[in-house]
């Protein structure tokens, strides 16, 4: 595996491989790589001639109060599971490396962030789609590989791989969960011992909203009101449950279709967030 700092020996690296004609599978992170990452990684192994992984803290997608400093790291840990799963090129920019001074231009979201994580956290989709567009341009991947986790992060991405014509293939990988349900999160290691033990009740939250629509329940109010019901069981405080169209992320009076089910919840040093998706079948539909 090389590890890449430099743009310049990134680009050399890129050439190469465009000249053998080679596939590249791109998967972009912030570090501190836990499965989720992983299963990424080896999707884009298995689907490709080169994978390149990338490990940048995106100081552009924080807010002034959010943990930009504090956001955990450990490059030698990342560089040894990376190089185990089959990465080819691990590129780890510094800021300056990405980011010279204040950029003259950056990317502007205008669909699908005035719902969820885009509401609660503005400017964070536009640092999103502002260093994915800087990094599809370096890495010009064939395929890149983006986490269902973020749901809303692959809904924003997916529109502006439309709009501003990258010719990429976007995948989309399942949520990985630890056993009792806990999605895997870099941030999961802010978790207090009694947080950690509690934390599983994001996702029995989530089924038990989804279980209610598939027995029939159509009415999103009430669905809200399951699940807001299970999480005030835990410690941490609401921030937000949306329920809306997937990926256009638009609100429905009944459900019916692509349904996201979308939730986050501030622990003391953590937010946490969650999703399901899944097919609600319009009326006359048979369910299957
Ligand atoms: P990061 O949070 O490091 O996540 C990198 C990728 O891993 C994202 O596509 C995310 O959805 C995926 N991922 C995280 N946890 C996962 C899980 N439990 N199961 C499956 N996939 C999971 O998302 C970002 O970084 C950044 O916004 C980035 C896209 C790198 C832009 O800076």
């Amino acid at each position: 595996m090389k590890v890449v700092t430099h743009i310049r020996e990134l680009k050399e690296l890129i050439r190469m491989n465009q000249r053998k004609q080679h596939s590249v599978g791109f998967v972009p992170t912030m570090g501190f790589l836990h499965e989720g990452h992983l299963q990424l990684a080896k999707e884009a192994r298995e689907q490709n001639d080169v994978v390149v992984m990338s490990i940048f803290v995106n100081p552009l997608q924080f807010g002034p109060n959010e943990d930009f400093e504090s956001y955990p790291r450990d490059i030698k840990r990342d560089q040894c599971l990376a190089e185990a799963i089959g990465v080819d090129i691990l590129f780890t920019p510094d800021v300056k490396e990405m980011y010279k001074e204040k950029p003259s231009v950056t990317v502007s979201v205008q669909k699908r962030t005035d719902v969820l994580c885009g509401k609660k956290r503005p400017g964070h989709f536009d640092g999103v789609a502002t260093v994915l567009t800087k990094l599809f341009h370096l890495v010009e991947p064939t395929k890149v590989y983006f986490g269902l986790k973020d749901a809303q992060q692959v809904a924003v991405i997916d529109a502006m791989m439309e709009d501003f014509f990258f010719d990429i293939q976007l995948v989309s990988v399942p949520t990985v969960r630890e056993e009792d349900g806990l999605a895997k999160s870099s941030r999961n290691v802010y978790l207090s011992e009694a947080e950690r033990q509690e934390a599983p009740t994001l996702f029995q939250a989530l089924k038990r909203g989804q279980t209610a629509v598939e027995n029939g329940e159509r009415d999103p109010k009430r669905v809200h009101q399951l699940i807001e019901k299970e999480l005030l069981k835990t410690s941490g405080e609401i921030d937000y449950i949306g329920i809306y169209s997937y990926p256009h992320l638009e609100p429905l009076q009944s459900l019916a279709g692509q349904v996201i089910i979308a939730i986050a919840v501030k622990f003391s040093k953590a937010r946490l967030i969650d999703n399901v998706i899944f097919h609600v079948p319009e009326s006359g539909e048979k369910h299957v």
